[in-house]
């Protein structure tokens, strides 16, 4: 008894020692936790409080025009004048401002404006910071590459604010057609005017330069002569609305793994040749208003801390006039970002700015260098439609611009084979196979992401040209939906950045593939692909197809042969997949890209033969992954995405606690990338760079070259021999056959689009090559140099089919 009760008291008292630990603990976790909360409110949340912009402007009028008096001082300022250039205007803002005011506008509100929760405009991701004092205005900036990624609903309000869900931009690319991507440019700058935001952050003009960067659907080309001029095109369509871009990544942000701190090394040639030319070429036709850095180091230095990189190439040698702002927490030293250009660090943490206070307080932030970035911040700001109080609409045309969508979505969809079997003239009942035909994507995930209203599938497309969806096969993807329901939930927000949306794939027994052959006229197999920023993808079961696809195709194929009927590909993918082993197998193959929210409409526009496809390839299809140069040296296993190397600083690695093709990567291949390498090494490719079919046939005439000045001019007739009418895409590709240097066998140049030719008309296209940009990057004396003597000039139909060869000579 006695025993029992000292038992009792000892557990007793041990009861009450493990509660009140326990209560400690817990009470010291919610002290933590709120700490925690504080600081990440206090540092990255809201320590924007004293520069709430100024909404209460008063208007003044002088000699019979009216002005914002936005400094309340009644007077006209200078800067408040708009006759005034806008050099004046800064220069007399920036003289007004304090040099608190100047390094407060030199980064963002913080990571409440990265995660979308600026209360004015939901959504957007990021801000130029008023000045209340000056009654300077707020700039907002939202992504991204593909159209508008606002959010499309707000709090209390019944409405809605979806965006258009634009072709992606490797689709865009495709169409090499410079008017129509510039078209479709401007309608996305309306939209991002009319929903009253200043800056879109697009387009992306990296080089693809291996197939599983998980963002290369974003980008353009493996080539930086499409780059350049299909990027300038988007960027003069959007800007002609008032708006700015940002180009980004600025540079060779060619790999998600380990982005915010993998450094990029490459050859001086490599980089002028290739990774920047495009944004050289994009500054000089377009002059963007902004321009993104990447997150990525470059040869040791993170890019957005690159004085070379942001002020001696870009400003010094390409002229760029615009201001840089850093990728979303890019970078990790605030006061070497600005001293070496990044004018504009985004989203913005309380750390930084107190780093540039610092910095101004002891003198490594020089006043010249603080008045620079900030003169270049508040040019965009004057020349802002919010600066000029534009009353947007709320309400852009959607309708109009899903007309933009559809037809250009199909002008860049690229048909790779077609064996007497597009357009489909009699076929009334189409099954429709594999899931992705029924639940199409319209484009990828992350920033490049657009919320949009609708998306068009495949089933709803051929639908509506009038196509009798096959009922067997369609029961058997809305059985196979129902047993895997979880996994058919798109996921939202930041978790739709993380777990990109792919349900798996459905099968079919010989019975119902046997039932389907039976009733269906045709069938129809949609291979999806998905993936976006963060990560990159895999070669198993995304760049090679699954088992379960490579089954489908084999026994649809074999079975709708059996009965005589054709079985088309389509692939909904933002970027390249295998298709070597089993291209044979199906009797037409379509690329249809990922066409924005209309893309079922615009894969049946090119099924019916409304519409004739004219894309071509912006990159290379090889047969293994391995052929691609790049692959000795690219992340391979699919890493995923780390949130915490984003937000936090990262302590610099050991040389030898660095991991090969995560902390760095050594672009071995040099000027080796797509094309240029697998013609160098004369390798068999399964679709070649600027390839793609048409319904119709095109016949090249003779070709012309005269030069004048520093200009190569090309002329050539091109006839439609076929019986429809369509399009044709001529590359004009230059070589030197006999060269003291490693060179490409053949570098694209110039290329032109011909109009809508009808059966049997012809046109002259005609284009201009710089003698300049016959010149390479000489190491040895860090210069462009230009070799003399004869060079080659190939009109082709893609970079493996030269129709027409003309020898020039340069002296
Ligand atoms: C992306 C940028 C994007 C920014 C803002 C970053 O993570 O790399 O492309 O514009 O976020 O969303």
């Amino acid at each position: 008894m006695a025993y029992r009760h000292k038992y009792t008291k000892v557990m007793r008292k041990w009861l009450k020692i493990t509660l009140i630990t326990l209560g400690s603990l817990f009470i010291l976790a919610i002290i933590g936790a709120l700490i925690g909360w504080m600081y990440l409110k206090s540092t990255f949340l809201e320590f924007e409080k004293d520069y709430a912009e100024n909404g209460a402007i008063k208007q003044i009028t002088v000699d019979g025009f009216t002005f914002a008096d936005r400094n309340s001082n009644g007077k006209l300022d200078i800067y408040e004048d708009d006759r005034k250039s806008l050099d004046e205007r800064a220069t007399d803002l920036l003289a007004q401002m304090t040099l608190e005011e100047k390094i407060h506008l030199l980064k963002g509100s913080g990571l409440g404006s990265a995660m979308g929760r600026e209360k004015e405009l939901p959504g957007a991701v990021g801000k130029i910071v008023p000045t209340p004092r000056l009654g300077i205005p707020a700039i907002y900036l939202s992504d991204g590459p593909a159209g508008l990624r606002i959010e499309p609903k707000r709090e209390d309000e019944d409405r809605t604010y979806y965006c258009t869900a634009f072709p992606i931009g490797t689709l865009l690319s495709s169409t090499w057609n410079e008017a129509l991507v510039k078209d479709v440019g401007t309608a996305m700058g309306n939209e991002a005017l009319e929903y009253g935001i200043d800056v879109i952050l697009g387009p992306g003009a990296n080089i693809h330069r291996h197939p599983l960067c998980g963002r290369n659907f974003e980008y353009y080309s493996e080539d930086p002569v499409l780059t350049g001029f299909i990027g300038a095109a988007m960027v003069n369509g959007i800007e002609s609305n008032g708006v700015g871009t940002s180009v980004k990544h600025f540079a060779a942000n060619n790999q998600e793994t380990r982005r915010n701190e993998n450094d990029a090394i490459i050859s001086e040639r490599a980089l002028r040749e290739i990774y920047l030319k495009g944004f050289e070429i994009i500054v000089k036709r377009s002059q963007p208003k902004t321009i993104m850095s990447s997150y990525n180091k470059l040869n040791g230095i993170y890019t957005s801390e690159n004085k070379y990189l942001l002020t001696d190439i870009l400003r010094n040698d390409w002229g760029f006039e615009g201001l840089v702002m850093s990728d979303w927490f890019g970078g990790q030293n605030a006061v070497a970002q600005v001293n070496a250009g990044n004018d504009l660090l985004e989203p913005g943490t309380k750390k930084q700015w107190d780093a540039l206070k610092e910095g101004a307080a002891d003198g490594k932030l020089s006043t010249e260098v603080i008045d620079l970035s900030v003169k270049r911040i508040l040019k965009l700001v004057l020349a802002s439609r919010k600066m000029q109080q534009y009353k947007y609409s709320n309400n852009p045309d959607l309708k109009g611009h899903a007309t933009i969508t559809r037809q250009s979505a199909s002008e860049g969809m690229v048909l790779l084979k077609n064996e007497k079997t597009l357009p489909i003239t009699n076929a009334k009942n189409v099954a429709l196979i594999g899931i992705t035909s029924y639940d199409f994507i319209a484009g990828g995930t992350g920033s490049g992401d657009v919320n949009e209203a609708y998306t068009v599938s495949l089933e709803e497309g051929l639908k509506n040209v009038g196509f009798e969806i096959n009922d067997t096969a369609r029961n058997a993807y809305l059985k196979h939906k129902e047993a895997n329901k979880e996994a058919f939930v798109k996921p939202l927000g930041f978790d739709a950045m993380m777990h990109p949306y792919s349900p798996p794939e459905m099968s079919l027994t010989d019975v119902e593939i046997n039932h389907i052959a039976e009733t269906a006229d045709l069938a129809i197999i949609t291979i999806g692909r998905n993936s976006g920023e963060g990560a990159d993808r895999v070669e198993k079961n995304d760049f090679l197809l699954s088992e379960k696809e490579q089954a489908m195709i084999t026994n649809i194929s074999k079975s709708f042969h059996a009965k005589g009927k054709k079985v088309i590909v389509v692939l909904n993918i933002g970027g390249v997949i295998e298709t070597a082993s089993w291209k044979e197998q199906p009797d037409a193959i379509l690329l249809a890209w990922q066409g924005g929210q209309e893309g079922g409409n615009s894969v049946a526009d090119i099924l019916s033969g409304k519409v004739n496809p004219s894309g071509k390839l912006p990159m290379t299809f090889p047969v293994k992954l391995s052929d691609h140069a790049s692959n000795a040296n690219f992340p391979l296993d699919g890493e995923p995405f780390n949130t915490m190397s984003m937000l936090s600083s990262m302590k610099e690695k050991s040389a030898d606690e660095k991991v090969k093709n995560k902390d760095y990567t050594k672009y071995e291949e040099g000027i080796y990338v797509g094309y240029r390498h697998f013609d160098k090494a004369k390798l068999e490719v399964s679709y070649p760079f600027g390839f793609g079919l048409s319904y119709s046939t095109f016949e090249f005439g003779e070709m012309k070259t005269t030069q004048v000045n520093d200009t190569i001019r090309v002329t050539m007739k091109v006839t439609n021999i076929g019986d429809r009418s369509g399009k044709e895409v001529v590359q004009f590709y230059t070589s030197k056959p006999s060269t003291a240097i490693d060179r490409p066998v053949r570098e694209l140049k110039a290329f032109a689009k011909t109009a809508d030719l009808k059966s049997g008309e012809s046109t002259e296209v005609s284009v201009a090559i710089p003698v300049s940009s016959l010149s390479y990057w000489d190491e040895t004396v860090s210069k462009w140099a230009l070799e003399k003597g004869k060079y080659q000039v190939d009109a082709g139909s893609s970079s493996r089919d030269i129709r027409k060869t003309v020898e020039i000579e340069i002296l």
